[in-house]
């Protein structure tokens, strides 16, 4: 078993999945360790500070990649800081989730930023968890762009009060990008 170390510091957003599918229950035990993450709404006795939705639907995938590339790219439109990410917007090869097998979202309760945290803290529990069984996992925002297409969010069951967190692609990583760099934590005062 991987040290928590390298588990860490080995993790990598990875935007090159091999086709291999991931079992149902490898996704099962992922969803399982996310819900091991601290969280403020189990501590208010709430039932489910998240939900889950798990796509391998591979035209869903397509759909899903295209309605919110559609979506991002008018979100976009008149912000300069975005103006590398339009033209892959406006490719029709682009896919937002890197044709991984497996995509996670992880829902919370609308307008609670309790629960955006309770949902970021179990996405980094999934996303390390994935990284120590040998997967690839990438955090990909843009989904949140889709929550517009109000259909499309019934078709995935999800209902009006909860909101995507956290979106993660999943599969077996063909290529395992190098690690950005990281500087030294800037700590701003130690008060000993
Ligand atoms: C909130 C958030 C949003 C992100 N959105 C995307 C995204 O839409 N597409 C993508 O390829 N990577 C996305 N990433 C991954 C980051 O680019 C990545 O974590 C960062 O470059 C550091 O690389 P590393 O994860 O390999 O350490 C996102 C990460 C976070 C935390």
């Amino acid at each position: 078993m991987k040290s928590i170390e390298e588990t860490i510091k080995g993790r990598r957003s990875v935007r090159k999945y091999k086709p291999d599918p991931v079992k149902d229950e490898t996704i099962l035990d992922l969803l399982e360790l996310a819900t091991y993450a601290p969280s403020a709404g189990l501590a208010f006795g709430k039932e489910h500070p998240w939900s889950f939705v798990v796509i391998k639907d591979k035209v869903m995938l397509n759909r899903l990649s295209d309605v919110a590339k559609a979506y991002t790219l008018k979100f976009i439109e008149n912000v300069p800081a975005f103006d590398w990410f339009r033209p892959s917007c406006q490719d029709p090869h682009y896919h937002l989730y890197y044709h991984a097998p497996a995509l996670v979202m992880i829902l919370g309760e609308k307008g609670s930023p309790i629960s955006l945290i309770d949902c970021v803290l179990a996405a980094e529990n999934f996303m390390l968890a994935a990284h120590a069984q040998g997967l690839g996992t990438c955090w990909v925002e843009w989904t949140k762009q889709a929550a517009q297409d109000k259909a499309l969010m019934a078709e995935l069951g999800i209902p009006e009060g909860l909101v995507i967190h956290a979106s993660i692609v999943l599969g077996y990583p063909d290529e395992i990008p190098a690690a950005p760099e990281r500087r030294p934590p800037h700590v701003i005062k130690w008060a000993r």
